[in-house]
């Protein structure tokens, strides 16, 4: 007989569940978001921040949606009813797929400039000298068009509705296990390249040394919704992973591995961009196409260039299709539980409308005069950024960190971690983290916030 698990999918190993929920951690957040996000925020004191914000809130919140995971084997939805029938909690669930939903129609729309790149790639556009302003005209050439931005976003949304309706183990274990440690490799080479170039440890610098006087409630709000972001937290994607993961195996130690490798990607990405950008010469806030314009610079130096232009974008295409699978499934997993869609409807029509919500962004980086510069001059695709990427996430952990807190109880959410027998390290600190820290930093900086009306 066919265990609730098995019938719903599970990942056949924990090595399958690290690689999956790594897949969708690293992605386009580490390489395109937070060099992005970094650069706008002054460098060196962001980063700080961002990494206080993975250890004390990332981490701990990182623990909590799986322990609703593998207690529940639910959906985020599911999960709260199965926790407090009858209670309002399952909107927060309802919340997490609302904001799946999204992040992925702004997502795809970036996955499908790398697709762009890609293409320019093996017809051998890199790999010879152009000049900074040449550089920033091809992303304009390359992402500015409207028809071909919505067309590649349309296809990345495709792409993602394949593998999804494949079902967990089968679609989504098999991609990330081969071609992440690829990318890892790639670039560490990048990064060595861009740190020797001329005048790079500038870069390095930029990048490590914190200037305090940069730092404002803006900074804070920032690094906390990067490094939920990028964790792929608070809207219960780690909630709908960590169901799938069999009870026997140690959870905790695949989390820290997964929070590891995520910021180890997100540290080199840094270690690309900013020596690149001292070395050739740009602006460190150049808005979300910062890394499309600096990258050609990197491989131009390099010998060969153009096959790692070649391997590089294909690799980022792969890293933002195990992160919009994930986004996907956060949806697809919630009619598929409760609603007893068919997987491939689920995916089929999610993704559908998500394709539709998507067209905005595609023709706010240039195609359309009214997207481009929507509100206060940002784009639609910055502000929907902002609005998912932040402040979405970010009320999400702390509900989350409230519910696991003091509603489920943290002795509950412990047991949900200890279930294959392995102990919880530091039980105490997890603990107090997700009790009093978690909740105070993340209230503290979203009330800031709306007191103070820094909003973008
Ligand atoms: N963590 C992904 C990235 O860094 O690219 C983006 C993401 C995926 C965010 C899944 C949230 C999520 F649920």
């Amino acid at each position: 007989m066919a265990t609730p698990s098995a019938a719903r999918g599970a990942w056949t190993s924990r090595t399958g569940f690290i690689f999956a929920a790594a897949g969708s951690a690293i992605g386009l957040g580490n390489i395109w978001r937070f060099p992005y996000t970094a650069g706008e925020s002054g460098g060196g004191a962001f980063v700080l921040i961002y990494l206080l914000c993975v250890v004390l809130i990332g981490i701990p919140v990182l623990f909590a949606e799986l322990a609703i995971g593998r207690s529940t084997e639910k959906n985020p939805v599911g999960a709260f009813k199965k926790i407090v029938p009858g209670s309002m909690w399952p909107v927060l669930g309802g919340l997490g797929i609302a904001t799946g939903f999204g992040i992925l129609a702004f997502y795809s729309v970036i996955a499908g400039w790398t697709l762009s790149y890609l293409f320019k790639a093996v017809t051998g556009g890199f790999g010879q000298a152009m000049t900074a302003d040449e550089s920033a005209a091809l992303f304009t050439q390359l992402t500015g068009d409207p028809v071909w931005a919505i067309i590649l976003a349309g296809v990345f949304i495709l792409l993602t509705i394949f593998v999804v309706q494949g079902g967990v183990s089968g679609g989504i274990e098999r991609t990330t296990k081969i071609l992440m440690p690829v990318l890892l490799v790639i670039l560490v080479i990048l990064a060595i390249r861009s740190v020797t170039l001329p005048n790079g440890m500038a870069g390095v610098e930029y990048l490590f040394k914190p200037d305090f006087s940069k730092v404002n409630i803006q900074v804070f709000m920032q690094a906390l919704g990067q490094a939920l972001f990028s964790l792929s937290l608070g809207m219960g994607a780690m909630i709908t992973y960590g169901s799938y993961l069999p009870k026997s195996e140690n959870m905790p130690v695949a989390g820290v591995s997964v929070a590891f490798f995520d910021t180890i990607i997100a540290l080199l990405a840094g270690l690309i961009i900013f020596p690149a950008i001292f070395s050739v010469g740009g602006e460190t806030s150049g808005g979300p196409g910062l890394v499309f314009v600096v990258l050609p610079s990197i491989f131009n130096s390099l010998p060969a260039g153009n096959l790692f232009a070649v391997a590089f974008y294909f690799l980022l295409a792969i890293a933002a299709l195990t992160s919009t699978i994930s986004l996907l499934e956060v949806c697809v997993s919630y009619f598929v539980d409760e609603k007893e869609w068919s997987r491939q409807k689920a995916a089929w029509l999610l993704g559908g409308i998500c394709f539709a919500i998507a067209i905005p962004s595609a023709l706010s980086q240039g195609g359309s005069e009214f997207f481009t510069s929507f509100v206060g001059g940002l784009d639609f695709l910055s502000i929907q950024n902002i609005i998912w990427g932040n402040f979405s996430l970010s009320i999400g952990a702390l509900l989350l960190c409230i519910f696991v807190a003091w509603k489920w109880g943290v002795p509950k959410a412990i047991e949900s971690l200890e279930e294959s027998g392995d102990s919880l390290p530091a039980k105490g600190l997890w603990s107090f983290l997700i009790r009093f820290v978690c909740p105070v930093a993340v209230g503290v900086i979203l009330i800031f916030i709306i007191v103070t009306q820094q909003y973008f």
